[in-house]
């Protein structure tokens, strides 16, 4: 028996829209949004960097799914009231945690007008699919890589660096991996080099790409935390001898412990001789490039056949954005292109010219993130951002001058660029309690609102570590950070001191119990 079709009554109602019933209220309301965002920004300084969320406004989290509307103000007035205030504090011009960028005042208004256009950056015949090849050709420029080179923005440097290795994979395999993935593959193992300082992303890369986290052959390195190049050679043989295929070495641009630069160009002519890929991660590194004093630092960028780097680092634009530049063009779309009917080029029209960024990585939706990275190399040039990266290596150097010239503190790393790894360390302060000394200290300086940076571990010990990624800071910022530093190291001290107080519990140090 046929089902029975519904009742396709059609009922004429007025139609739904999210568009604003009045759009002068709404322009009201964006006037005053923008108004009080830029009060907001500009008085960043005032407010403390990082402060603790009072429960209640963490509880209010938990309510359910709204079904019922509140309105736009309403909803403005909860971010002004419970999101706002509580920030990692990455804006503020005395953070220098982990490796963030600060964003900038007109990224953000490029943000708020690319989601306004809200193009669909798979690519398209469109002016913002010119303005992203446009900015990949700039970026190409300010790499020293050859013109052809083809590129794409993405996310940020774990993406960026995890399409360059895949690309590696898909040119060195040997085999149509494509096609038959690892699965069941019988030939030689495929592996990968790059030093033990290497950011995470590359392990995700390893498993994600089927590889194996084994398969990232981590390459020890020596003084200053550089890749000892001589050790790669001497693992590369025994990995051959063992049948493996190694296909790529990633080289440093700052690694994300110490800001360490690998011996780009030694790298470079191991891959050469070696006939592997030479990927480089230049997460924050590479925009030393920017700066023709700086350069020097990062001689062999060029050589690379792929270079990952973000622009929300040390370019300090809003997240997210980063790139990556592959030299082989043809390589780079063979790793990721398809034939689809409905994304077929056509003649003329709207897909006129074929897709050019869904066949560079894996994203098919991409937002507009390369109007903010135009707008801003046009509107403040590349000068600027090259004054203010040589400003940022200028104040590592200072704050490694403070640190240095207080017996209390230690240097633990050398300052080759912008990250300053140092510690607390009083006289006669024991090096058994000096890790749980700092990692206290860290979290009391980070409470105090003062200033934040991050912790990391260096052989063994717990380090201080301040990345400088900021176009916000100023050279008296980093005496205020020193002081709080000495002042709390001193009360975390003196709590350690009272042996079986109740802070001296809580900070687990021996004697507490
Ligand atoms: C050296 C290095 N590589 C890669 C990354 C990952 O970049 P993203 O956080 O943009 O994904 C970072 C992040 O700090 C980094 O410092």
């Amino acid at each position: 028996m046929p089902a029975e079709k519904p009742n396709a009554e059609i009922i004429l109602e007025p139609e739904e829209t999210l568009d604003p019933g009045d759009w002068e209220e709404f322009r009201r309301l964006g006037h005053r949004m923008l108004d009080e965002t830029i009060d907001y920004l500009a008085t960043r300084r005032e407010e403390p960097v990082w402060q603790p969320m009072p429960d209640s406004v963490r509880e209010s989290f938990h309510k359910g799914l709204p079904m019922e509307p509140i309105g736009m103000e309403a909803a403005y007035t909860e971010f002004v009231e419970r999101i706002r205030p509580y920030p990692n504090g990455n804006n503020h011009p005395r953070f220098w945690g982990w490796v963030q960028g600060t964003g900038t005042p007109l990224g953000m208004m490029a943000d708020m007008l690319a989601g306004a256009m809200n193009p669909h950056m798979a690519g398209f015949n469109q002016a913002p699919a010119l303005v992203e090849k446009q900015v990949l050709e700039w970026l190409t420029e300010l790499m020293g890589m050859p013109r052809e080179t083809s590129g794409v923005l993405v996310s940020g440097g774990t993406i960026a660096n995890l399409i360059g290795l895949a690309v590696a994979r898909h040119a060195k395999a040997g085999f149509q991996i494509r096609e038959h993935g690892l699965q069941g593959y019988r030939g030689p193992r495929l592996v990968f080099y790059a030093s033990a300082e290497t950011h995470g992303w590359c392990q995700k890369a390893a498993e994600l790409l089927g590889l194996g986290n084994s398969a990232f052959r981590r390459v020890r390195t020596q003084h200053g935390y550089r890749m000892d190049v001589a050790a790669l050679r001497t693992l590369i043989e025994s990995d051959r001898r063992e049948t493996m295929r190694p296909f790529c070495v990633v080289g440093n641009a700052g690694t994300i412990n110490t800001g360490a630069i690998d011996d780009l160009q030694a790298i470079a002519k191991v891959c050469r001789e070696e006939r592997l890929w030479f990927h480089v991660d230049g997460a924050f590194g590479a925009l030393a490039r920017l700066s023709p004093k700086l350069r020097v630092l990062v001689e062999g960028i060029e050589e690379a056949d792929s270079l990952a780097f973000d622009l929300h680092k040390w370019m300090y634009l809003p997240f997210e954005v980063g790139c990556v530049l592959v030299r082989d063009a043809a390589a780079h779309r063979d790793a990721f292109a398809q034939e689809q009917s409905y994304l077929k080029g056509m003649d003329r029209g709207v897909i006129a010219g074929g897709l050019l960024f869904a066949d560079r990585g894996i994203e098919l939706t991409r937002s507009f993130r390369a109007l903010k990275v135009w707008m801003s190399l046009k509107a403040h040039g590349v000068k600027a951002f090259a004054k203010l990266v040589e400003q940022n290596v200028a104040q590592g150097r200072y704050l490694a001058g403070l640190v240095e010239s207080r017996a209390d503190l230690e240097l633990m790393a050398e300052v080759g660029l912008n990250v300053v790894c140092f510690r607390y360390r009083p006289a006669h302060g024991a090096e058994d309690i000096l890790n749980d000394i700092n990692r206290e200290l860290l979290m009391r300086l980070q409470e105090s609102g003062i200033a934040v940076i991050s912790g990391t571990m260096l052989e063994g010990k717990f380090a201080l570590r301040a990345a400088i990624t900021n176009h916000r800071s100023k050279r008296e910022d980093f005496q205020v950070l020193v002081d709080a530093v000495v002042k709390i190291g001193e009360r975390v001290r003196a709590d350690s001191r009272k042996g079986s107080s109740s802070k001296s519990k809580e900070l687990g140090m021996p004697g507490s119990s």
